[in-house]
């Protein structure tokens, strides 16, 4: 049986970040908030090691948790990946979020070690956007790996666009793009603003949502969550003048006669109550701390010299402190969003325990 916070929510699933470096300079990045972290990309000294991240997972695992996503940084930095994958428990479903330019030469590996899934990030469909938006010149790479992802197995590859001021003006080529190759799905992530800075680029994330209304034949509503997901056609989008064809993407995964269509869902979590009130996850940082949730500074837990106990008693309490941010953590007054009074005396301790 999993955990249950104070508010009713199961902890059924942990994302684990495998180290902060990346390869990658990306604009929007929240770092997994962290703040700006970004490391050189030589092994640190601080990352967990393998032994560790297995023992933490066999120890959750035991707690209920049916779930990893591995995530960094760009977690195929580690060449133990594969290992790590292959050594977590067999009960939990493994994915994992990446940049994708390691995926060529080593999606068939993971796939093999146990990776189930995987979410790669991918912002633009040309290269000189993708190289604004991520400071990198690997576009070419990128696609590579979405169709190594795509023919090792991994299919629906489900592509991460994080849409604000510089990417919302091609959304509809994105839409187009998942829905003309086959195996792919799109999640529109909504720019975060608290972790990484800029306000100005946030957009209003239900424009997109009506836009999608319109060009969706279909749209189903996810009881767990009420997320909305959009079944949009090849070819319905009409603003677009250019498609990328992959290959392999004409492999269709079950073999069944289906129309060509993306589905598209938009991950939107800012100011959003009824987020938070369905997150199930709990975070662990590349050094080894439980962090409850994404957008707090003040719940990073360490697990000390890590044996069994005290991941054990750590993750209790990480569990037990779980607050949902928008709606209980911050509460609106006056149309704005405040900090909750009853928690800013914890956010002293906490201050003070970390000096
Ligand atoms: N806002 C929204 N999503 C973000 N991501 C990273 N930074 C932000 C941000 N500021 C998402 C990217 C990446 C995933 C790990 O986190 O889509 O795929």
């Amino acid at each position: 049986m999993p955990l249950e916070d104070d508010f009713g929510r199961d902890v059924t699933g942990i994302r684990i970040s495998l180290t902060d470096r990346c390869n990658f300079d990306c604009v929007y990045c929240h770092n997994e908030g962290l703040g700006d972290t970004r490391g050189p990309m030589d092994p640190q000294d601080d990352e967990m090691s393998a032994d560790e991240v297995i023992r933490i997972l066999e120890v959750v695992s035991d707690l209920g948790v049916d779930s990893v996503k591995f995530t960094g940084g760009e977690p195929m930095l580690r060449d133990d990946l594969e290992e790590i994958i292959r050594r977590t428990p067999d009960e939990m479903e493994v994915s994992m979020t990446t940049n994708g330019t390691f995926l060529p030469g080593r999606a068939p590996d993971l796939v093999d070690a146990g990776l189930e899934r995987v979410n790669v990030s991918q912002d633009a469909l040309d290269k000189e956007h993708f190289a604004e938006l991520t400071k990198s010149g690997a576009y070419d790479r990128v696609i590579e790996g979405v169709e190594a992802a795509l023919s090792a197995g991994l299919a629906p590859v489900k592509l991460n666009m994080v849409v604000f001021e510089p990417t919302a003006g091609y959304v509809p080529q994105m839409v187009d793009h998942v829905a003309r190759n086959e195996g792919l799905r799109l999640q529109l992530i909504e720019y975060m603003p608290e972790i990484s800075g800029h306000p100005e680029w946030a957009i209003d994330i239900e424009r997109v949502h009506g836009w999608l209304e319109e060009q969706a034949h279909r749209i189903e509503r996810r009881e767990m969550h009420g997320r909305r997901r959009y079944f949009v056609e090849a070819g319905a989008v009409d603003d677009v003048d250019s498609t990328v064809a992959l290959e392999n993407s004409g492999v269709n995964p079950t073999g069944t006669e289906q129309p060509e269509e993306g589905l598209v869902e938009v991950v939107d979590p800012v100011e959003n109550a009824q987020f938070c009130a369905n997150c199930h996850r709990v975070r662990v940082t590349h050094d080894g701390k439980f962090k409850g949730c994404l957008n707090r500074h003040d719940d990073h837990r360490s697990m000390g010299s890590m044996s069994r106990d005290e991941i054990r008693e750590t993750f209790e309490q990480t569990v037990a402190n779980r607050v949902p941010y928008y709606g209980e953590y911050l509460v609106k007054e006056d149309g704005e969003w405040v900090p909750n009074e009853e928690y800013i005396d914890v956010l002293d301790q906490s201050a003070a325990a970390d000096d």
